[in-house]
């Protein structure tokens, strides 16, 4: 069965509705046979990410940048996955407070190091998610799911 690892670094309520729309997304009951797995980023591995299809990211933007988490498990992961995970879809969505470019930048440039394939827009949230902003995480979870399914 294929599998989507969700990465994820949660500190706020705010990036836990973000994350909870995904997560609902990707298991949507009419995505059938996708085996959904979701990490924190900070206890993610290089196995976690080689047993997986396809990847989901989540992350704050801390200081123009993805957030020491998500950094942390790139580089935990990058050189014992770069040969094997070439190719694989991944989306990502990035809460921020006013300015989440630097952020979007540098999982771009890490996930082109790594040969991934974004399968779906990024979703860039500031202030509180409302409703259209929760509707976007859920199509982007269960865009990604979907396309494992397929
Ligand atoms: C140390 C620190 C640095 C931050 N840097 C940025 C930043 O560069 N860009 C931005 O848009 N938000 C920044 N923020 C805001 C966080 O992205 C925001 O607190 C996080 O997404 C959680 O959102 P919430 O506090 O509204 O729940 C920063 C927050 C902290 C604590």
């Amino acid at each position: 069965m294929p599998t989507l690892l969700i990465v994820h670094h949660t500190p706020s309520p705010n990036c836990q509705a973000m994350f909870e729309a995904v997560v609902s997304g990707a298991a949507a009951p009419e995505i059938e046979g996708v085996r959904v797995v979701r990490r924190a980023a900070l206890s993610a591995t290089a196995a976690d990410v080689l047993d997986a299809d396809g990847y989901l990211l989540g992350t704050p933007a801390n200081l123009g940048y993805m957030s020491g988490a998500l950094k942390h498990f790139f580089d935990q992961v990058y050189y014992p996955c770069l040969d094997t995970t070439k190719g694989r879809p991944f989306g990502y969505y990035v809460h921020g407070g006013n300015d989440v470019t630097g952020a979007l930048r540098g999982i771009e440039s890490v996930t082109t190091g790594l040969g991934w394939r974004r399968a779906a827009e990024a979703v860039t949230v500031t202030g509180e998610p409302d409703k259209a902003a929760l509707e976007r995480c859920w199509e982007l979870g269960a865009t990604i799911a979907a396309g494992l399914a397929d």
